[in-house]
C-alpha cells in the first residue's frame, strides 16, 4: 500500500516535521508539507480553484493508498493548516464530486506532536467522523512528544496501521 505522510504545521522544520521524517524513515514513504503549497481556505462562492488544492489531491488520490496526516496539536485541536486542508473536502462533494469518490476505500491515520503527555479521546473525533464520512478508513492516530524517544511507538504504531493491510511493508 503505498503511503504518503502529509506534514501540517505552522512551522516547516519543527517538531511534527521531525517525527513526521522519523516515521517516513521506518515505514519507507514519501514525505511531503503543506507549507510547500497555496491552499486558500474554503468559499462557498469557489473563487479559490486556481490554488494548489485541487492538483495536490488528484496526486494523492491517484498515488497513495494510505494517507498519514502529520500536525501539531494547537490550542487541544489539530493545526489550523491541516484544518484548512481539511475544510477543502467540502470541494470534493461539492465541485469536484468525481475526485470525492475516488476517495472511497483510502486508508487514514494521524501522527501528533504536543507538549502535552497525551492526548483526551475526543481529539481524535474530527478525524473519525470525516473520514467516515468520506468513506475513508481511519487506522487511528498516535500522539508523540517532542523531548520524549519515539522509537519505540513510532515502530508500534506503523506495525497497528499494518494489520489488515497486508500490502504494506513490513519493518
Ligand atoms: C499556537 C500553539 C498552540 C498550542 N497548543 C497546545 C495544546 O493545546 N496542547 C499542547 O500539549 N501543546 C500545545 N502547543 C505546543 C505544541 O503542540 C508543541 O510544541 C508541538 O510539538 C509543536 O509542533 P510544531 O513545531 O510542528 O509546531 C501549542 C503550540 C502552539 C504554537
Amino acid at each position: 500500500m503505498k503511503t504518503i505522510i502529509i506534514v501540517a504545521s505552522a512551522r516547516k522544520n519543527g517538531n511534527t516535521n521531525t517525527v513526521a521524517l522519523e516515521l517516513a524513515e521506518l515505514a519507507n514513504c514519501d514525505i511531503f508539507n503543506l507549507s510547500d503549497y497555496n491552499i486558500l481556505p474554503f468559499d462557498y462562492d469557489y473563487q479559490n480553484q486556481e490554488d494548489d488544492f485541487i492538483p495536490l489531491i488528484t496526486q494523492l488520490i491517484e498515488e497513495y493508498e494510505l494517507l498519514i496526516f502529520a500536525t501539531p496539536v494547537y490550542w487541544y485541536a489539530m493545526s489550523g493548516v491541516l484544518k484548512n486542508f481539511f475544510d477543502r473536502f467540502t470541494d470534493l462533494i461539492t465541485v469536484h464530486k468525481e475526485l470525492g469518490r475516488k476517495l472511497k476505500g483510502k486508508h487514514c491515520a494521524v501522527v501528533t506532536s504536543s507538549a502535552g503527555d497525551h492526548l483526551e479521546d475526543q481529539f481524535w473525533i474530527p478525524f473519525q467522523k470525516t473520514t467516515n464520512y468520506l468513506n475513508i478508513n481511519f487506522k487511528g492516530g498516535i500522539h508523540t512528544h517532542p523531548e520524549k524517544d519515539r522509537n519505540v511507538i513510532l515502530k508500534s504504531f506503523w506495525k497497528k496501521i499494518q494489520i489488515h493491510s497486508a500490502k504494506l511493508p513490513k519493518i
